[in-house]
């Protein structure tokens, strides 16, 4: 955990920010897997430990904005669960480690919230995303669970998106701790990356890092020879060489914060001409934007930036045709590349998605545009200092999409389709990278994974 100044300050400016009424939030309780005894790995609400920090189910954080009280509501723990879980630390203690003084048992939640209520207090409250505490909430505020969408405070979203947009000193030095075990898990993964090996293999080795050098992994891992597929969570292929492997992978640090990395590289270590023209593109896309990062300029921009360089590359391989700016611009390209160019990244990997995309990647002046491609951008609107952001331009053949926009004879004044059918054998490539945006710049955060043709050709043979 932070030290404890660190949560009240954040609590404090919160509650600054909110102005007047009840600021609710629900820890998450554990979450059963096939039996309820049986559950899921416990992870903590990200809200709850942005503004709480306590690493334990079935707590609850309230601030009282017009009293200036913060409050913590759960159990202590009995002789039962003493004896199947070991001592654990009193209730006060714990809200002690990060500054909130009252405490409550669980039950008297209700009451707080309640009399709140019957007073006509507003209760502030983040979008739910668990059953358990959209039925909480709906019982606390009295409302059926199909409204509780109504109770959710905008203001509240507007100021904890604030909040955790701009990494503290302490916050870059967790994310800095589970990029160091991202580096682990992508060499790792990349010297493993031979012709007879099984998928699985290495997604297993790799997952295991994150569970002995970190806090496992900050999501699911993505490791394919099919990477035209974005999020590909199968790993029963056998590894051949002529094929490439995508490694999307991350870690969670102690304290939860997330690395996300993508490499690409080829079966056996050796691109063929094929992959290395496509490779070099894309690792283009990557480099050229993160170059022009700094407080000011719209992710949106550098988005458009990847986009056009994805397309000239492919023009110049016989791919795409025309006037490429306008190719982007009526988003032609988007066949190869469709998703977005990156997302914020914290607590959690999607920093805050749970809170709405477009509060956390858009504002008046950037707009989510409505264009396919462009449109699953997660992050449009300008920089600040203190973002942690992706940037993970890729290159993909999709057969089912090549094929759809073929017989729609879709952007024919822009892709040559007779070279795009020779390609759809080939997958796809992405190279993501975790960025600080700084006062005047940016900084690459970890420890450099090999990225180039060279360097990567050089891990996998070494
Ligand atoms: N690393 C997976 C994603 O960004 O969606
Ligand atoms: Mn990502």
């Amino acid at each position: 955990m932070f030290e404890a100044k660190v949560y009240s300050e954040r609590r404090r400016k919160l509650k600054n920010q909110v102005g007047t009424g009840l600021i609710l939030i629900p820890g998450n309780t554990e979450a059963a897997m096939n039996y309820p005894a049986n559950t899921y790995h416990f992870r903590q609400d990200s809200d709850f430990l942005y503004f709480f920090g306590l690493d334990h189910p079935d707590l609850a954080g309230v601030m009282d904005v017009d009293d200036d009280r913060d409050y913590l509501f759960g159990n202590d723990v009995d002789m039962d669960d003493i004896i199947w879980m070991g001592p654990q630390p009193a209730l006060k203690d714990r809200a002690h480690e990060v500054g909130v003084e009252q405490t409550a048992p669980y039950h008297k939640l209700d009451e707080k919230i309640r009399d709140a209520v019957s007073k006509g207090r507003k209760i502030h409250i983040l979008p739910p995303y668990r059953g358990k505490n959209i039925l909480k909430l709906s019982s606390l505020l009295g409302n059926d669970y199909v409204e509780i969408k109504e109770m959710i405070s905008e203001k509240l979203i507007r100021a904890t998106v604030k909040l955790r947009s701009v990494k503290e000193e302490v916050e870059i030095k967790e994310i800095e701790q589970a990029m160091d075990v991202a580096y682990k898990m992508h060499t790792t993964a990349m010297k493993m990356a031979k012709p007879g090996i099984i998928e699985n293999e290495i997604a297993g080795t790799i997952e295991g890092i994150a569970l002995v050098e970190g806090n496992g992994v900050s999501f699911p891992i993505i490791l394919t020879i099919n990477g035209q597929t974005l999020h590909n969570h199968y790993h029963g292929n056998t590894l051949s060489v002529g094929r490439m492997m995508v490694t999307d992978a991350g870690a969670e640090s102690a304290l939860h914060y997330a690395s996300d990395i993508t490499r690409t590289v080829p079966v056996g270590g050796k691109f063929n001409q094929r992959q290395k023209e496509i490779y070099e593109i894309v690792l283009k896309a990557n480099t050229e934007p993160i170059k022009s990062i700094k407080p000011g300029i719209t992710n949106k921009s550098l988005h458009l930036m990847a986009a056009e360089i994805i397309g000239s590359g492919l023009k110049d391989l016989g791919l795409m045709k025309g006037n490429i700016k306008e190719a982007v611009n009526q988003g032609a390209h988007a066949l190869f590349f469709p998703h977005g160019l990156g997302h914020m990244m914290g607590l959690d990997i999607h920093d805050m998605e749970g809170l709405g995309e477009d509060y956390v990647g858009y504002n008046e002046e950037v707009k989510r545009s409505d264009q396919f491609g462009l449109a699953f951008l997660r992050l449009g609107k300008k920089l600040e200092r203190g973002f942690v952001i992706t940037i993970e331009p890729g290159i993909y053949f999709i057969p089912a999409l090549i094929d759809q926009w073929k017989r729609e004879k879709k952007f024919m004044d822009f892709i040559n389709y007779d070279k795009v059918e020779t390609y759809k054998d080939f997958g796809g490539i992405r190279i993501e990278d975790d960025i600080l945006v700084t006062a005047t710049g940016y900084r690459v955060l970890g420890k450099p994974i090999p990225k180039t043709v060279e360097e990567v050709e050089g891990i996998i043979v070494g």
